[in-house]
């Protein structure tokens, strides 16, 4: 009942172990011929004959001494230079040496126009220097320099190359570089300044500094707008309280204002309305003198009007709540809170929040440096006739910076 392999079969399988067998003697023939070559070679060769004497190149090293035919000779370079031609030779049956004499070249650094921004490279036996153009530094010239700095007229070298500190562990050499360089070539003696700045110039996660980063040889350091002073972390900026520190300069009857990046000197008028007069009752805040009685025009005026300044970062995000205006409390019936003005409407609305409050809601993202007003109403009602009316004067002063 198996199935027994046709003859066909049978044939087709003899026919394959047939073609293993003849690549199989094939190969094995093959060495056999390059055996023999070799032993004849050896024959052939006449003691102690060796190929003609060869020297390092200049700049470089040979190793290998012994010049017996089917010896091999290296070449290696010194550090700085690289090899041009055979970087192995090997002595011939007939005496002679294969391929060409090498020659040790001093590596052109230069050659693929390391300086950027106009500096100039200076090619050196183990590395290069950039001579940077006025304004700018770093070890390619990378980076903007601050100009306060008494810039001299001559260039200045930059230092963005050190030797390595190298070690010889076991017959191989370890070399390991100053905390912010590294060795970038295959010259382990030679480091080089490590950009950090460029480095981590991508993604919000590896970012190194909140505004600017400057590359320096062997480090970074980041520097803020004027307006701030950069944090103790050495990466963030944290807003100078100018008023606080009586750095500005506004007059006695002005108010300071502090904003991120500076500061506002502003100044709280009372509203002039016919028939209403008011007094300040607080540096922020105008209430209305009481009313003659049956002055029609005094009693509808707004009871009072509080200023407030808020200082924001640049693109903050919306929908968000920027301010409450509360009664304090009721006599009527109803609140009403209401936006004045159509030109606040762009970046604001105002909401009920609950039944005593309102608040002034931003919309859209405000780019700066801006200054936008929004004036809330808030009305109070008996009986659908007007009690009162509060207005509320809010003015932001957004930064140039987000943050
Ligand atoms: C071959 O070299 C060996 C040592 O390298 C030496 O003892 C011997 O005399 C040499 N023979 C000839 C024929 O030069
Ligand atoms: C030695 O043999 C190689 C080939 O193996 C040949 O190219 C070369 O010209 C020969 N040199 C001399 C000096 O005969
Ligand atoms: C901010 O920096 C300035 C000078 O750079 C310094 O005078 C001032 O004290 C600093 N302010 C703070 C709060 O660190
Ligand atoms: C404060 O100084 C700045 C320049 O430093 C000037 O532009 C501004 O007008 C001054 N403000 C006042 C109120 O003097
Ligand atoms: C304002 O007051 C004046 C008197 O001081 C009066 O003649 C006038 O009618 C009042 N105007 C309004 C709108 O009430
Ligand atoms: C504003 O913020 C949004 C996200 O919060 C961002 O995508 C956008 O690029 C920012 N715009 C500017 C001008 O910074």
């Amino acid at each position: 009942p198996q199935d027994c392999p046709s003859k066909q079969d049978m044939q087709s399988s003899l026919r394959q172990v047939h073609k293993l067998l003849s690549a199989h003697e094939e190969s094995y023939l093959q060495n056999l011929r390059t055996l023999r070559k070799k032993l004849s070679l050896l024959q052939s060769a006449k003691p102690n004959a060796t190929c003609p004497n060869i020297d390092a190149p200049a700049s470089g090293r040979k190793l290998g001494k012994v010049h017996h035919p089917g010896h091999e000779v290296h070449f290696l370079c010194d550090l700085g230079f690289e090899l041009v031609g055979s970087e192995t030779r090997q002595c011939r049956a007939n005496l002679s040496w294969s391929g060409q004499q090498p020659v040790c070249r001093d590596i052109n650094e230069c050659a693929s126009f390391p300086c950027m921004n106009g500096g100039t490279c200076e090619n050196e036996v183990n590395g290069f220097v950039c001579i940077c153009d006025k304004g700018w530094g770093g070890s390619t010239c990378q980076s903007q320099v601050p100009t306060s700095a008494s810039s001299s007229p001559q260039a200045t070298l930059s230092p963005a190359i050190r030797p390595s500190h190298c070690s010889q562990v076991q017959g191989t050499t370890h070399c390991t570089c100053d905390p912010g360089y590294t060795i970038s070539g295959r010259d382990t003696t030679v480091c080089t300044d490590i950009d950090e700045c460029e480095l981590f110039h991508t993604g919000q996660a590896g970012r190194l500094c909140l505004h600017t980063c400057v590359n320096m040889a062997g480090g970074y350091r980041c520097s803020c707008p004027s307006g701030y002073n950069v944090t103790r972390d050495g990466r963030n900026c944290k807003d100078v309280d100018e008023c606080a520190t009586r750095q500005h300069n506004c007059s006695r009857d002005q108010l300071c204002i502090n904003t991120y990046g500076g500061f506002q000197c502003v100044r709280v008028y009372c509203p002039r309305i016919r028939n209403a007069t008011y007094a300040k009752t607080s540096p922020l805040r105008c209430e209305r003198n009481p009313c003659p009685v049956d002055s029609r025009a005094c009693s509808q005026a707004p009871n009072s009007v509080s200023h407030h300044f808020l200082s924001v970062v640049s693109n903050m995000s919306a929908p968000r709540v920027m301010f409450r205006v509360s009664a304090v409390r009721v006599i009527g019936d109803t609140l009403r809170f209401s936006l004045l003005g159509s030109h606040a409407r762009r970046h604001f609305t105002v909401q009920r929040s609950d039944r005593l409050t309102g608040q002034l809601l931003l919309v859209s993202p405000i780019q700066g440096p801006a200054m936008v007003e929004a004036e809330v109403e808030m009305t109070e009602l008996e009986k659908r006739v007007q009690l009162a009316r509060y207005i509320t004067k809010v003015t932001v002063f957004v930064s140039q910076y987000d943050f």
